[in-house]
């Protein structure tokens, strides 16, 4: 198999370091995210020494930050030539009251949305290096329940509730996805693909540290039992990354088997599609 250059986010734990063992297993060259320097090479260490693949990098920032993500990125392009897949796995849900970045954005919109939009357009140069480069942007079944969008209220400062929030910044993550491959499609560019999938429910820290009330807290660590093992909510992403059975397939939300599903569509038009786009790239402006 030919050799990738993998960049991922959030790869110190669950689903997304899990898709980096997958994906060093392979013999790829990985570039995992983080934001705890000790803890990532921790996790580079065990990743070397379970795979025996040595080239496992780090790179470090803070997602609710979007300084620090361009200065990621402006990181590594000076490192490295290419880029040939993309994987915007970190991801989280907060907590029952509304937090923003030193930056001023809604937390749960800066993590889930921003910031991977900010790292697709800032790769981009490095991603048209590839001769085939992917994009998986990991999104999550929850899309279909954060009610209706406002688009007065983008940030969640009138009405919000971390499911809420979650859903609809996973929603948007769809969307822009979409809008890209629209865009790439436009111009004629057929060698990038970029999708989204659900992971399925993985057994993982997501959501466990946020407070979310009594009730709920609950009710997710007793749900802990019953959910997918890491090594397989990784099994989609790998896919997404690797295989030749997707090489052509752009636009797409995959379901938790790999499989093509159709994403809630009922908030969904061009219009409201290019709106979000639009906000996003106003967010990402100033980086
Ligand atoms: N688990 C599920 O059932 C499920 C279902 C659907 C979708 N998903 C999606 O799958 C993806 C992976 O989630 P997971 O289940 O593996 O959750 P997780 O165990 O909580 O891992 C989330 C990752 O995101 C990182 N992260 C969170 N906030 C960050 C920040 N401000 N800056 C840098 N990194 C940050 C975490 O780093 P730290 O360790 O530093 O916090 C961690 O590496 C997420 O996008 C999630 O929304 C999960």
């Amino acid at each position: 198999m030919e050799k990738k250059i993998i960049f991922i986010t959030g790869a110190n734990r669950g689903i997304g370091k899990e898709t980096a063992t997958g994906l060093a297993k392979q013999g790829h060259h990985l570039v995992l995210h983080g934001r705890n320097k000790a803890l990532l090479q921790d996790v580079s260490e065990e990743i070397k020494t379970a795979t025996g693949n040595n080239e496992v990098d780090i790179i470090m920032a803070d997602l609710y930050s979007l300084a620090d993500v361009k200065r990621m990125t402006d990181a590594f392009k000076s490192r490295y030539e290419r880029l040939d897949v993309l994987i915007n796995n970190a991801g989280a849900m907060l907590g029952r009251h509304r937090e923003v970045t030193s930056e001023g954005n809604e937390k749960t919109m800066t993590i889930n949305l921003f910031a991977p939009f900010l790292i697709m357009h800032a790769m981009k140069p490095v991603l048209l290096k590839s001769d085939s480069p992917r994009i998986i942007n990991v999104s999550s079944a929850m899309h279909r329940y954060g009610g209706r969008p406002d688009f007065n209220d983008f940030q969640f400062e009138k009405n919000y509730s971390p499911m809420r929030a979650y859903s609809l910044s996973k929603l948007y993550l769809i969307w822009v996805t979409r809008h890209l491959d629209s865009q790439l499609k436009m111009r004629g560019v057929d060698n990038v693909t970029v999708n989204t999938l659900h992971p399925g429910a993985v057994a993982t820290n997501f959501a466990q540290d946020a407070d979310k009330g009594f009730m709920i807290n609950q009710i997710y660590k007793f749900a802990l039992r019953f959910m997918d093992k890491p090594v397989d909510g990784a099994k989609t992403s790998i896919y997404l990354a690797t295989s030749p059975d997707v090489k052509n397939v752009s636009g797409a939300y995959f379901s938790k088997k790999g499989k093509i599903e159709k994403a809630n569509d009922r908030y969904w038009s061009p219009e409201n599609e290019k709106l979000i786009w639009d906000y996003c790239s106003g967010i990402i402006k100033k980086y």
